[in-house]
């Protein structure tokens, strides 16, 4: 797809990955409606795509709130008749132990991820088909082919994110209308495991916020309906998992996958007593 001119939707861009991609869609002349919950976020990444030379509109919204998506869409619709690329990037996770979730953790997690992506698509794809012409680019990740310990809720979000994109894929074929899953491993350089400051296990591969960028942009160009954005190729670990489950549980214990991630968990925990004992200490 041409993207000079074009008009793409992203959700999730107030920092990480997001502001990543935003950046690389403005570099190739895109006009952005850029999505979150922090309006200073989006100022900020609105301010490097206008560094660029780019234009970039800002919608701050929670799209965990998924019944008032509809009011989003009328707000997008108000800036533009047209959307050309939608790319479904917001996220969160959480790393925890399966029964120390909250009811809410679960509802959160897959409406962001998941129902919020899924619902958004349905309503701009009309348009879309319209028009004859659009792609639709969901953030997935490795974890929604390769289970991760201790991230459960994620993993069943990116998970219910790949298959959800593939079937959409099959309706959608002969309209114009594109569908795509990009497939990160683990981002070095900035978004949500950067942030959490453990690293992955080496042996898993990585990749950093750019790479990702890139690997969408050229999505656009030249149409690929999966791509897995690693150092290392993870085809082969995909194939494992679908005809031996627990030969790659044991994979994934022998690189360390599982020590890593109950580091991380464990972090989590302890960051969660110094703030409610913070919260105790002030009331
Ligand atoms: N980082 C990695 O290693 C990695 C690997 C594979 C896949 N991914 C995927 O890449 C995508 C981006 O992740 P990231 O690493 O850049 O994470 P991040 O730095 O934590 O950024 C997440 C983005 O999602 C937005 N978001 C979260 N909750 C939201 C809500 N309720 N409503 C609206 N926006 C919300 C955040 O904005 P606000 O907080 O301002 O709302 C932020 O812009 C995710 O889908 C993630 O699953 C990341």
């Amino acid at each position: 797809m041409e993207l000079n001119n074009a008009w793409v939707v992203i959700t999730g861009a107030s920092r990480g990955i997001g502001a990543t991609i935003a950046k690389a869609f403005a570099q190739k002349g895109a006009t952005l409606i850029l999505i979150a919950r922090s309006k200073e976020g989006l100022e900020k990444t609105c301010h490097q795509v206008e560094n660029l030379g780019g234009k970039a509109h800002a919608i701050p919204f929670d799209l965990e709130k998924i019944s008032q998506i509809e009011n989003l869409v009328e707000k997008i619709y108000k800036l533009t008749p047209r959307v050309d690329v939608l790319i479904n990037n917001a996220g969160l996770e959480k790393y925890c132990f399966y029964t120390n979730y909250q009811c809410k953790d679960i509802l959160s997690i897959l409406s962001v991820n998941l129902i919020a992506p899924m619902e958004l698509t349905r309503l701009l794809l009309p348009g879309m088909l319209n028009q004859r012409k659009g792609h639709i680019i969901n953030i997935s990740s490795v974890a929604g082919k390769l289970a991760e310990i201790y991230n459960t809720l994620y993993d069943t979000s990116k998970g219910g994110m790949e298959l959800w994109t593939d079937a959409l894929r099959q309706e959608l074929y002969k309209t114009n209308v594109k569908v795509s899953s990009i497939n990160p491993g683990g981002v070095t350089d900035a978004g949500m495991i950067y942030n959490i400051g453990e690293k992955y296990p080496i042996l898993l591969g990585s990749c950093t916020s750019q790479d990702v960028a890139d690997a969408v942009i050229n999505c656009t160009s030249r149409y690929k309906s999966r791509v897995f954005v690693n150092n290392i190729p993870i085809k082969p670990l995909v194939i494992i998992n679908v005809l031996f489950p627990r030969l790659l549980d044991a994979i994934s214990r022998w690189i360390g996958l599982t020590k890593v991630n109950r580091k991380k968990v464990e972090k989590r925990l302890r960051e969660d007593i110094l703030k409610s004992t913070k919260e105790n200490s002030l009331n």
